[in-house]
C-alpha cells in the first residue's frame, strides 16, 4: 500500500477500506508515513468528508495505536460524560460525587485546559494537596472502595489521535466533524466505560456553532460508540453565554461546592441534572428520566453528594475542609468590578471574549507549557436575559493586579446590551440524540 494512493483516493471522494485506514493510522503512529502526507489526508478529509464506517474504523485504529484502559475489575456499569469544551463548564466538579452518591460508580479520565477552555484536572488541583497521578492499580482500587476517583490523561492512550491532533492544529484540519468524532470517541472508548454521556455544546464559544452541525458531530459519536457496543446518548447543550457564573480554577471549585449545597447558578444545576440522570439511566441505577432527577435532587438536599465530594477530595489528598473554609483555595490578591455602559437587556455575553480574558488573566493555558494561576478568573453578575442599569457591575474580576486595561476592555466588548426585552436562559437544551 502506498499513502499517495489513499490520500488521492479520499481527494476524488472515495471511501477507504477498513484494511486502508489501519493501515494509515499504524505506519502514521511509527512515523512510516510522514507529516506531510498525513496533512494532505487530513485536508482531503476536511473537504471530502467519511461516511460512518469510515469514521469508526479510524476511531478503532487510533484506539489501537496505544494502550486501553481495562475498567473489569470496578463492579457495576461504568458510566463516562464527555463535553465537547466550552467557557466556565463545572460539569464534571458537580456530576461526578453527583451522580457517584445515586449508585453510579465514577472512574473518570479528564484533561487539563488549553485555550480558553478549562479543564477538569486544573480545576481540581486547587484544592491544596489534591492530585491525579495514580497508578491504574490505585485508581481501580480507589473506585472500588469509594466509587469514585478521578486521573489524569494517560500520555499512553492513543498515541495516533495525539500526533494528529498537533497536526490538525497548524494545518487549519482541526473543524472537520470525522476528524473531532473519532479524536473524542477513540480517547473516551480507550479510557475503558461501558457507557458514554455526551455534551455537544453549541455556540460561538466552541467548535459547533450551529445546532444543524452540533447535531451532526453527535450523531456520527453515538454511532460511532454503539458500534463498538458502547450505551450512548449526546445532547446539544448552549455554549452562546460561559455556563454557570465562575470562570476560572479555584472559583469554579468554589461554584461546584455551591451548587452540591443547592446553591449554584440555574444553568449549571440544569445542565447536571440532564446530564446526571442520563448517566443513571446508562448505569441502571433509574428507570425513567423524573425517576433520575428525584435522586439527584434528593442526593442534593440530604448532603449525600456534597459528602461524597468531600470523601473524594480526601481520598485522593487533598484537604476536604474547602467545603466549609473556602478561603483555604488560592485567593487572587484584588477583585475589582467592571460596570455597564449603556442602560438596557444583556443580549450576549461572548464566552470566547470571557474565556480568551480568563486567560490572559492567567486561569489557562496559551501554550501546553504555560504556568497558569489558580486563583484568578472572573464571576459574572448578570446572564443574558437580565436588565441592568447603566454604571451597574456585570462582572467581577480576580487578578493579580488591580486592573488590567487591555483585558477589561475585552470584556466589556464581550457584552452586548440592547433596549429590546430578551428571553432569559431558553433554550438551554436543545435535543437528545440516542
Ligand atoms: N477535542 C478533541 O479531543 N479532539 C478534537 O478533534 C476536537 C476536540
Ligand atoms: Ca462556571
Amino acid at each position: 500500500m502506498r499513502m499517495v494512493d489513499l490520500i488521492q483516493k479520499k481527494r476524488d471522494g472515495y471511501n477507504l477500506t477498513a484494511q486502508e485506514i489501519h493501515w494509515m493510522i499504524q505506519n502514521y503512529t511509527q512515523s512510516k508515513i510522514p507529516d506531510y502526507q498525513m496533512s494532505a489526508f487530513a485536508m482531503a478529509v476536511f473537504f471530502q468528508g467519511m461516511c460512518d464506517r469510515e469514521s469508526t474504523d479510524l476511531t478503532q485504529a487510533m484506539i489501537e495505536s496505544g494502550k486501553q484502559i481495562s475498567l473489569e475489575q470496578i463492579q457495576g456499569i461504568k458510566v463516562d460524560k464527555h463535553s465537547t469544551g466550552g467557557v466556565g463548564d463545572t460539569t464534571t466538579l458537580v456530576l461526578a460525587p453527583l451522580v457517584c452518591a445515586c449508585g453510579a460508580p465514577v472512574a473518570k479520565m479528564s484533561g487539563r485546559g488549553l485555550g480558553y477552555t478549562g479543564g477538569t484536572i486544573d480545576k481540581l488541583e486547587s484544592v491544596p494537596g489534591f492530585h491525579t497521578e495514580l497508578t491504574n492499580e490505585q485508581f481501580i482500587q480507589l473506585v472500588n472502595t469509594n466509587q469514585i476517583a478521578i486521573i489524569g490523561q494517560s500520555t499512553e492512550l492513543t498515541p495516533a489521535d495525539k500526533k494528529l491532533y498537533s497536526l490538525r492544529d497548524v494545518t487549519a484540519t482541526v473543524d472537520s466533524i470525522p476528524l473531532i468524532a473519532s479524536s473524542i470517541m477513540s480517547k473516551k472508548i480507550a479510557a475503558g466505560a461501558d457507557a458514554i454521556v455526551l455534551d455537544v455544546k453549541v455556540g460561538s464559544g466552541t467548535f459547533m456553532k450551529t445546532v444543524k452541525d452540533a447535531r451532526s458531530l453527535a450523531r456520527l459519536m453515538v454511532a460511532i460508540g454503539k458500534g463498538v457496543g458502547k450505551d450512548m446518548v449526546a445532547i446539544l447543550s448552549d455554549m452562546s453565554q460561559p455556563l454557570g457564573n465562575a470562570i476560572g480554577n479555584a472559583l469554579e471549585v468554589r461554584e461546584a461546592i455551591a451548587t452540591l449545597q443547592g446553591k449554584g447558578p440555574e444553568d449549571l444545576r440544569q445542565l447536571c441534572f440532564v446530564l446526571g440522570a442520563h448517566m443513571l439511566i446508562l448505569s441502571k441505577q433509574a428507570n425513567t428520566i423524573k425517576e433520575a432527577e428525584q435522586m439527584l435532587a434528593k442526593a442534593i438536599s440530604s448532603g449525600k453528594a456534597l459528602e461524597k465530594f468531600q470523601q473524594f477530595i480526601s481520598a485522593q489528598g487533598g484537604d476536604a475542609s474547602i467545603v466549609d473554609h473556602p478561603e483555604k483555595l488560592p485567593v487572587a490578591k484584588y477583585v475589582y468590578e467592571i460596570r455597564t455602559k449603556r442602560s438596557g437587556y444583556i443580549h450576549k455575553i461572548l464566552p470566547e471574549s470571557v474565556g480568551m480574558a480568563a486567560m490572559m488573566l492567567g486561569a489557562g493555558r496559551k501554550t501546553k507549557q504555560s504556568l497558569i494561576d489558580l486563583s484568578v478568573g472572573l464571576v459574572l453578575q448578570k446572564k443574558v436575559g437580565d436588565f441592568v442599569s447603566k454604571g451597574e457591575t456585570w462582572i467581577q474580576v480576580f487578578s493579580q493586579n488591580s486592573e488590567n486595561p487591555e483585558i477589561d476592555a475585552l470584556l466589556s466588548d464581550s457584552l452586548l446590551i440592547d433596549s429590546s426585552p430578551i428571553q432569559k436562559g431558553n433554550p438551554f437544551i436543545y435535543e437528545f440524540i440516542q
